[in-house]
C-alpha cells in the first residue's frame, strides 16, 4: 500500500508482517555492526573489516547490498576523519586517533537493514570525541521527532538546531531515504529543515535517518574515484545511521545494537 503526498511521489505504507521482516534485517545488521565496532582497532585495515562483513553475510544467508550497487565494489563504507561518507575499504591500517564511520546494509529475505556507527580508534582528540558525541545526539533527536502526524521537517529541524547550537554544520548533499524491499526509496530524509514542513509521517513508513555533521563548513566534494566524499575545508566529519519505522504511537528503531554498543566509547 502507498500514500501520495504534495511534494513526493509515492511513499509505501508497510503492513505489520513487513515490520517483522525489517526487525530481522535490522537486527542482523546491528549484530554485524556490534562485531565491526569491536574489531576496528589501531592497525586493523578497513579491507579486513570488509572481509569480516562478507563472511558474516555468507554465514547468515544475507547479502551485502552495496556490492555491485551502481558499480560500488565493497560490502562496507568506511569513512575516516574528513571523509564524510562512501569511503572505500582499503589496505591502510586504522591509526590511533582516527574517527571512522562504518556503514553497512544487509539484505535479509529481500528486506534492507541500513545502519552506521562511529568508532574512535585508540585515543582520539577531545574535538573529535565531541563531534562524535554531537552527531550521535543529532541522530537520537531526529529519531525522537518521528511520530504519526509529524513531518519530515520536524526531524531535520531537530538535527540542525542541535548541531548548529553546538557550532557544527549539517551536510546538505546527502540525506536519509525510504527503504524496505528497495535500498533507496522515497522519501528523501533531509537532516535540516523547518518544523511543520515537508511530508507528513504516517504509521508504516520505513526510512533511515543518517546525519553527517562537520566540525567546519558543511560543503562536500567527491574525489576522482567517484565515491569518496570529503569535507571541502578538510574538517572532521561524523555520521550515525538507523533504520526506523513510524508506528501508531511514535517510532520503532530496527537497528538498535543488541549488545548496547550504540556509540563510543565501546568496551576494550
Ligand atoms: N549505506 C549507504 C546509505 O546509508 C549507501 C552506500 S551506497 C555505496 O545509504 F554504494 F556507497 F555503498
Ligand atoms: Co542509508
Ligand atoms: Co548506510
Amino acid at each position: 500500500m502507498s500514500t501520495r503526498t504534495e511534494s513526493q511521489p509515492i511513499i509505501r505504507i508497510h503492513k505489520p508482517a513487513d515490520f517483522e521482516c525489517m526487525r530481522k534485517a535490522g537486527q542482523l545488521t546491528a549484530t554485524l555492526l556490534d562485531e565491526l565496532v569491536l574489531a576496528a582497532k589501531p592497525g586493523v585495515t578497513t579491507a579486513a573489516l570488509d572481509k569480516l562483513c562478507v563472511e558474516f553475510a555468507r554465514d547468515h544467508k544475507a547479502i551485502p547490498a552495496t556490492i555491485g550497487y551502481r558499480g560500488y565494489k565493497y560490502a562496507l563504507c568506511t569513512s575516516i576523519n574528513h571523509v564524510v561518507c562512501h569511503g572505500m575499504p582499503n589496505d591502510k591500517p586504522l591509526l590511533d586517533g582516527d574517527i571512522v564511520n562504518i556503514d553497512v546494509t544487509l539484505i535479509v529475505d529481500g528486506w534492507y537493514g541500513d545502519s552506521s556507527r562511529m568508532v574512535n580508534v585508540g585515543e582520539v582528540s577531545r574535538k573529535a570525541e565531541r563531534l562524535v558525541e554531537v552527531t550521535y545526539e543529532c541522530l537520537m533527536r531526529g529519531i525522537a521527532a518521528v511520530k504519526p502526524g509529524g513531518r519530515l521537517g520536524d526531524i531535520g529541524h531537530a538535527i540542525q538546531s542541535f548541531a548548529e547550537a553546538e557550532r557544527c554544520s549539517v551536510v546538505r548533499d546527502f540525506c536519509g531515504h525510504g527503504l524496505g524491499q528497495v535500498f533507496h526509496d522515497h522519501p528523501n530524509v533531509l537532516h535540516y529543515g523547518r518544523p511543520g514542513e515537508g511530508v507528513q509521517l504516517k504509521p508504516g513508513m520505513f526510512f533511515t535517518i543518517e546525519p553527517m555533521i562537520n566540525l567546519g563548513k558543511p560543503h562536500v566534494k567527491v574525489l576522482a574515484d567517484g565515491w569518496t566524499a570529503v569535507t571541502r575545508d578538510r574538517s572532521l566529519s561524523a555520521q550515525f545511521e538507523h533504520t526506523v519505522a513510524v508506528t501508531e504511537t511514535g517510532c520503532e528503531v530496527f537497528t538498535y545494537s543488541p549488545k548496547g554498543l550504540h556509540c563510543p566509547p565501546y568496551p576494550a
